[in-house]
């Protein structure tokens, strides 16, 4: 399997995903890149077939409005052309605007739109009607095009220029919104747009699944295997892909540290069932004392919890069952956040750069989370693993912040978690929003009253966030009464005096609190 050769810049719109979607859904695969991250794509890869635009609730002359890195304006495809581009909405905006067209905050168009064909041959609109219901939702528009771009459409009642492209014909702007379902055709000029510029396609999820196992079968005709096993979605998928091809030549492995959440050994116990993999449980709580001296949280992550908690067991494990090789769930955005692909390292993740001096494979290195939660869709898995919210490795150790980790901070935590989740769960206009909740203990102290008069405690900082590829977010808000609800049952807990909610987006914030 390869990367994905559709690139989505994702301009802060709310649609960005269905791009994605539409595009999967006919057959082709796309990665969802900020613009600093489809920097360090384009930079990396030379495979990318088409950039896409997405739309954006900005003017191009905003400060701070989202825009493209310039590798977008200048990558080329093998023959010298520049990459075909279709910009959607914000995106037809920046598109004309960087070439010298007119942007201007007028002729704003709401909801649903009939423009008309200028150009009906043009192949973005093959097999579609010269008038035609799309979808607007804009306040600029493009009143002037650059120097010798055309009008492909136009919006019936006004005139407005509704679509454009460059005398090439490869880049494109469209100011209506193509994957919303209310453009009547909107998935047909994706499909179109693909079609022309795409290579073949390359999203199915039956060939996928078995291109994986035959890789598997190839490279490790004989021999154990081994593979960190959390029970989330990466892993159990592996382990689903895995032990389809290794039988009994698979074992998983879960770390119980008492970093965990009430429900997760459970789950990972349900999961391995399900997928089939032969699992063991190791008991690490004896391994809590390690954090007495620390609060730093890279220190965390990779001198304690990777060399300490989660490599030794692993290694044990290998030579227990003369492993030959192992196997990992690892990411695309994981190898992008480490610095792989050539960018900035945001974080060192607990589980890249382990080496056990056994091959490692990673069968979801060139897959996007929602990619492996649509393939695991697909294969029938159940919802409890395709749809499950991510949890990091180092677990509950990156929620007990800015105070040494215990047994009874975990505790706490593991408590203040089963509240806000059964808050929430009864709230599912919220829960339903959220891709990821933390809830941690922030450690410096405040003074509070407890029955007894003044005491100094820490508080319960509750994150809930909105986002499609864990690279930027944005913080979701409560409802004022579900915020009092869980601040009241929160701060029962005798170690706690506060509770407070953060949604700041990320950037500037990160999901979890270290
Ligand atoms: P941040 O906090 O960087 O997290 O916005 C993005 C996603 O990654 C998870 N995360 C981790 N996962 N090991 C992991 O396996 C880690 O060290 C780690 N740190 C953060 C985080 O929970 C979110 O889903």
């Amino acid at each position: 399997m390869e990367l994905p050769k559709f690139v989505i810049t994702d301009l802060r719109s709310q649609l960005t995903k269905n791009i994605e979607r539409e595009f999967r859904e006919e057959g082709y695969r796309s990665a969802i890149l900020d613009p600093s991250k489809t920097k360090d794509w384009l930079r990396s890869s030379n495979k990318t077939d088409a950039i896409i635009l997405s739309g954006g609730d900005w003017s191009v002359y905003a400060k701070g409005s989202p825009q493209p890195p310039k590798e977008v304006w200048t990558a080329k495809r093998p023959d010298g052309s520049l990459l075909p581009k279709l910009g959607i909405c914000y995106g037809h905006h920046v598109l004309a605007w960087k070439h010298g067209g007119s942007v201007e905050a007028r002729n704003a168009e709401y909801g649903k739109t009939i423009i008309e064909l200028v150009e009906p041959d043009f192949p973005l609109f093959r097999g579609t009607e010269p008038e035609q219901q799309v979808w607007m939702n804009h306040g600029d528009s493009v009143t002037k095009l650059p120097e010798g771009w055309r009008i492909l459409a136009r919006t019936r009642a006004t005139g407005n220029i509704a679509a454009f492209c460059d005398p090439t014909g490869t880049q494109i702007g469209v100011q209506w919104h193509p994957e919303s379902t209310h453009s009547v055709n909107g998935r047909r000029m994706l499909a179109n747009f693909a079609a022309e510029f795409g290579h073949s396609k390359d999203w199915n999820p039956g060939s996928m699944v078995s291109s994986i196992r035959d890789e598997l079968r190839e490279r490790f005709p004989s021999g154990n295997a081994i593979m960190p096993f959390s029970g989330g979605v990466d892993s159990s998928f592996v382990a689903y892909l895995a032990a389809g091809v290794l039988g009994l030549r698979l074992f998983g492995m879960t770390i119980d540290a008492d970093n965990l959440r009430r429900y997760d050994l459970g789950d990972a116990k349900k999961h391995a069932h399900i997928t089939g993999l032969q699992h063991v449980v190791i008991n690490a709580h004896d391994k809590v004392g390690l954090f007495a001296c620390t609060t730093d949280a890279e220190t965390k992550r990779k001198a304690i919890f990777r060399n300490q908690i989660y490599v030794p067991p692993i290694v044990r494990l290998k030579d227990e069952k003369d492993a030959r090789f192992w196997l990992q769930g690892t990411l695309a955005p994981d190898l992008i956040e480490s610095g792989e692909t050539g960018g900035a390292v945001i974080k060192s993740h607990h589980n890249t750069g382990i080496n056990l001096g056994i091959p490692e494979y990673s069968p979801l290195k060139d897959l996007f989370k929602y990619e492996v939660r649509a393939l695991a869709k697909a294969e029938g898995l159940p919802e409890s693993i395709w749809n499950r919210m991510p949890f990091p490795g180092p677990g509950l150790f990156l929620r007990v912040v800015g105070i040494p980790v215990t047994h009874e901070l975990l505790e706490c935590v593991r408590d203040s978690n089963d509240i806000v989740e059964a808050i929430l769960r009864r709230t599912p206009e919220v829960w339903d929003e959220i891709s990821q909740l933390v809830v941690a203990y922030l450690g410096t102290p405040m003074v509070g009253q407890k029955g007894e008069g003044r005491v100094y405690r820490g508080s319960i900082g509750v994150r809930a966030v909105k986002t499609i590829d864990y690279m930027t977010a944005e913080g979701i808000y409560f409802p004022k009464d579900v915020w009092k609800e869980i601040e009241r049952e929160l701060t029962k807990h005798p170690l706690v005096v506060h509770a407070a909610p953060y949604s700041t987006d990320k950037p500037p914030a990160t999901t979890e609190f270290e």
